[in-house]
């Protein structure tokens, strides 16, 4: 078996363990293990990726390879240990964006390299050449929009700039105009390829990447940090195209498209369109303000909200933001166990987009060791809060808002929330009356069987621990 063979034989391996990973990764019971199988995965592909290029790389090469690798390794390792759960969003977010910058590298010296051997010296055929300079084109255009969106996106995540959308007029049109320019130019280049289109093209991209995720408000982020690990796949793809890397094609292939269809999850979970989202501007004010009487809102303590617990037959928590901006999960866990042992069967309600990124509260609840066979997807528990005693809605206010299903005016109308106020009694756990992320009033919070237990969750949480 040459070495050729032994490579591309390692990377079927490590392709389908990256299915594999991605298959244990949709459910919290098999992640760990989906995990290891995505470790095992990159190690594969990269020994076989490695043992491939030593044959043709100087012993110098392979010396600077194997520093960049174990100076790569420990960064990441450095930074995975040290983010918050809370800080995720904007590492992932910046680590999109050297996936964008090494298609644009890539393609770079895909174009260079070739122009470099002159006509008819490289080894492409020329019937194939026009099909490369295509691919160095498309692996530029969406590495660079990959990239400077990626880092508006961490900039804004991390609160570095404000996170609200910046609104040029035109702004459609301007990227469409991008869109436009990127096809004359594409054809431009594949008929007559110059270093000139390709600095064009680069311009193009870097600026339609600033402006495509500057234009986008800081709530809707983590939709758009699913698009741009899709992106950032098919930039992926489009650079194995040019390494000739089938690995690389699968790869970016496969989060390209994982990456796209959470987007589409999470869009329809809060029923919006896609385009809606990209068009940005969501979150800004637009109409009157709204000037309905809701009525008087009650308030309870933590003693009183023991008391209800402890009476309790069922018991439902529906987290949301605030619990992770509190912190409140290992406090909540406590509660968790302790009502438990008293008796009373507790189990989570957990809206698909609750929190700011796909699987937030999971992560969370996971953490502080809340068993996975009470956290109940929002469409496995709904029928049931009716039935339910006490619901503690711990720092979550649009994924539970009745406006949504009365209010065919709402800005939130139609998106699927957990029916709380079915329930016997709520428990509102916030700081103050302000609306959540879609910045709507909770007629929730006015209703006659819900009372609000105001401070920060984690706190309160505690507080009705000690009661307890
Ligand atoms: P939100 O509607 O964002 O509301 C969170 C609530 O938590 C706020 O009303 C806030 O009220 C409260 N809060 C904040 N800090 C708190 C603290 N320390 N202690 C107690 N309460 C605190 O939350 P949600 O119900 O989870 O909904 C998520 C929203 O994000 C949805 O609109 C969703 O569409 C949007 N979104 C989610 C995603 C994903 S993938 N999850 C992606 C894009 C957009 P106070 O300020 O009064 O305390």
């Amino acid at each position: 078996m040459t070495a050729s063979t032994a490579a591309q034989a390692a990377y079927v391996v490590a392709a389908l363990l990256f299915i594999l990973s991605l298959a244990g990764l949709s459910r919290h019971e098999t992640s760990r293990s989906g995990v290891v199988y995505g470790i095992a995965g990159m190690a594969i592909a990269l020994a076989a990726t490695i043992g491939l290029a030593s044959r043709s790389i100087a012993a110098t090469g392979m010396g600077l390879l194997v520093a960049a690798m174990v100076v790569g390794a420990g960064i990441g390792l450095w930074r995975a240990r040290r983010v918050e759960m809370t800080g995720m969003p904007e590492l992932i977010a910046i680590l999109h964006s050297f996936v964008g910058l090494a298609a644009v590298l890539v393609g770079w010296n895909g174009y260079l390299d070739v122009e470099a051997k002159g006509a008819g010296q490289h080894e492409i055929a020329s019937d194939l050449l026009r099909i490369h300079h295509a691919e160095v084109f498309v692996g530029v255009f969406i590495g660079a929009v990959t990239f400077t969106g990626s880092i508006i996106a961490f900039l804004k995540l991390s609160a570095r700039i404000r996170s609200s959308p910046l609104m040029l007029p035109g702004r459609n049109l301007l990227n469409l105009g991008a869109l436009a320019a990127f096809a004359g130019l594409t054809v431009a280049f594949v008929v007559s390829p110059n270093v000139g289109l390709l600095v064009a093209v680069t311009a193009v991209a870097l600026a339609l990447g600033l402006h495509l995720v500057a234009s986008i408000g800081g709530g809707d982020m983590p939709v758009v940090v699913s698009m741009l690990n899709s992106y950032s796949g098919w930039a992926a793809a489009a650079s194995g195209f040019l390494l000739d890397n089938n690995l690389l094609i699968v790869t970016g292939a496969l989060v390209g498209s994982s990456g796209a269809y959470l987007s589409y999850i999470m869009c329809t979970a809060m029923n919006r369109s896609f385009l809606s989202v990209i068009a940005g501007g969501f979150g800004v004010e637009t109409g009157p303000a709204d000037t309905t009487d809701y009525g008087e809102h009650r308030e309870i303590d933590a003693s009183g909200t023991a008391k209800l617990l402890k009476d309790a037959r069922s018991v439902v928590i529906t987290p949301g933001y605030g619990m992770a901006v509190a912190q409140a999960q290992y406090p909540v866990a406590d509660l968790t166990r302790r009502l438990r042992d008293m008796g009373v069967e507790v189990r989570f309600g957990i809206h698909p987009v609750a929190g700011r990124l796909p699987g937030h509260m999971n992560v969370l609840l996971a953490e502080a060791k809340v068993p996975y066979d009470i956290v109940l997807e929002m469409d496995e528990i709904n029928d049931d809060l009716a039935a339910t005693t006490v619901v503690l809605v711990i720092g979550a206010n649009d994924t539970v808002n009745p406006a949504a299903v009365d209010d065919p005016g709402s800005p939130i109308a139609g998106m699927p929330v957990l029916r709380v106020w079915e329930a016997e009694n709520v428990v509102v756990f916030k700081r103050s009356m302000n609306p959540g992320y879609a910045g709507v009033q909770n007629p929730l919070f006015f209703r006659d069987n819900s009372q609000m237990l105001f401070g920060d969750a984690k706190e309160r949480v505690e507080d009705i621990l000690r009661a307890l």
